[in-house]
């Protein structure tokens, strides 16, 4: 009530009810109010720094204990395209970090990476805090599902907030993202805040108040974090959907795939080997395949065979330009065409298809002629194909788009 009628929260009250929220002596449909009232209301600094803490103290902190290399972790808040965790973080471990990436499954028109990697035959997702451990020391590199012990109570509010309209909170999406983050115990975070249609902050505006919020809690509670806005109004790369992101994400490991998420990958890899005081060029190790190496040590790690062939789906339809012009790839509407390919889920437990979603098979902003070939969508299901054509839209502009920068900008 306190919130609703526009007052600050007092640290015993916060406190009181993320606790009693997570034992469950308060209801989903009282949590869902007051989540209302801070999403209408806001809160101050002080509040959100409280309330992180007190979803921090819901589980328990990680403590990986000496490996022998510093720790250091990135989080995206996810976008259409964005398998950059996949090349990322064999990439900072071939250069001497340890990189711990618990990672979530997707919902709506956003891949998860857990989803992706799923893609391939026999990788495992789920693993023991001794298992994580072992894997940083030994390999550097370890992407699986967070533990049920890390912020558990996020977890409960993160899935009432899904489906009663609160999820779009800057102080929300901050305490939740960094209350996982601060509880994974790394040393140091480089945050990838997207900025555009396919991106949760559609604003340079509500990203960069996002990344801040964010950043300066990194530092109240003592972790390093340095955050990044990334262009996210069109896909990364020409690969959408699950097996597709991880057969790009191969290719950039060998030294090449699309120049887009090359750009990213290289730009968040020094950022995170800067915060880990690590002096290496990672441009140079992708380019010498040294992260591939890394990479195949890494999915073998957890049961995956990096050779064996990836699903495919069974139908494979193109879509073609309808008129001269230039190819306009929106990131929200190719996310969602392939999230009703099947790519990605509508509920927690849905399942989703490895093989489906949508590949780019020009650049966007491209010259193209009537007729050409610009997209081909994949999936099991061809009853979705119409409705992901519709959803699609318009892919040809009249005139050239603006030049893209990929990374807006760097707060540290
Ligand atoms: N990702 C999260 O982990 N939490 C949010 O609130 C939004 C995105």
């Amino acid at each position: 009530m306190a919130k609703r009628d526009g007052a600050r929260l007092t640290d015993e009250q916060i406190d009181w009810v993320v606790a009693a929220y997570t034992r469950g002596d308060v209801a989903d449909e009282q949590m869902a109010a007051l989540a209302m009232a801070i999403l209408l209301n806001g809160m101050d600094t002080g509040e959100i720094a409280r309330w992180t803490q007190a979803m921090i103290d819901s589980g328990e902190v990680l403590v990986f204990g000496d490996i022998g290399r510093p720790l250091v972790d990135k989080h995206s808040t996810g976008g259409v395209g964005d398998k950059i965790t996949l090349p990322l973080a064999p990439l900072v471990a071939a250069c001497g970090a340890a990189v711990p990436q618990l990672s979530g499954r997707g919902l709506g028109h956003t891949g998860g990476t857990l989803d992706k990697l799923e893609a391939i035959p026999g990788w495992r997702a789920a693993l023991s805090l001794e298992e994580i451990a072992a894997q940083l020391a030994d390999v550097g590199a370890v992407i699986c599902a967070t533990t049920p012990t890390l912020a558990p109570a996020d977890r409960k509010l993160y899935a009432l907030r899904d489906v009663t309209g609160t999820v779009e909170s800057i102080p929300l999406i901050a305490s939740s993202i960094m209350s996982k983050k601060i509880a994974e115990g790394a040393d140091g975070l480089v945050l990838d805040v997207k900025v555009g249609s396919g991106a949760f902050m559609k604003t340079p505006e509500s990203a960069r108040e996002l990344a801040t919020t964010m950043v300066e809690l990194g530092r109240a509670h003592g972790l390093a974090t340095t955050a990044l806005l990334t262009d996210m109004s069109v896909p990364l790369g020409r690969a959408v959907g699950n097996a597709l992101e991880v057969a790009e994400s191969v290719e950039v490991l060998r030294g090449g795939g699309p120049a887009d998420v090359v750009e990213l990958t290289v730009a968040l890899a020094r950022e995170m080997l800067a915060l880990a005081r690590i002096d290496a060029d990672p441009a140079a190790v992708l380019a010498k395949g040294e992260a591939y190496a890394v990479w195949e040590r890494m999915i073998a790690a957890q049961g995956g065979d990096p050779d064996a062939p990836l699903p495919v789906a069974a139908h494979v339809e193109e879509v073609v330009a309808d008129r001269s012009g230039y190819a306009s790839f929106d990131a929200l509407a190719i996310g969602t065409a392939a999230w009703r390919l099947g790519a990605g889920r509508a509920r927690k437990e849905d399942a989703v298809q490895a093989g489906a979603g949508v590949r780019l098979l020009v650049d966007h902003g491209a010259a193209v002629a009537a007729g050409e070939p610009l997209l081909q969508l994949h999936t099991d299901t061809p009853d979705a194909v119409a409705g992901a054509r519709e959803l699609l839209g318009g892919i040809v502009a009249d005139a050239p788009p603006g030049p893209r920068r990929l990374v807006l900008d760097t707060l540290r």
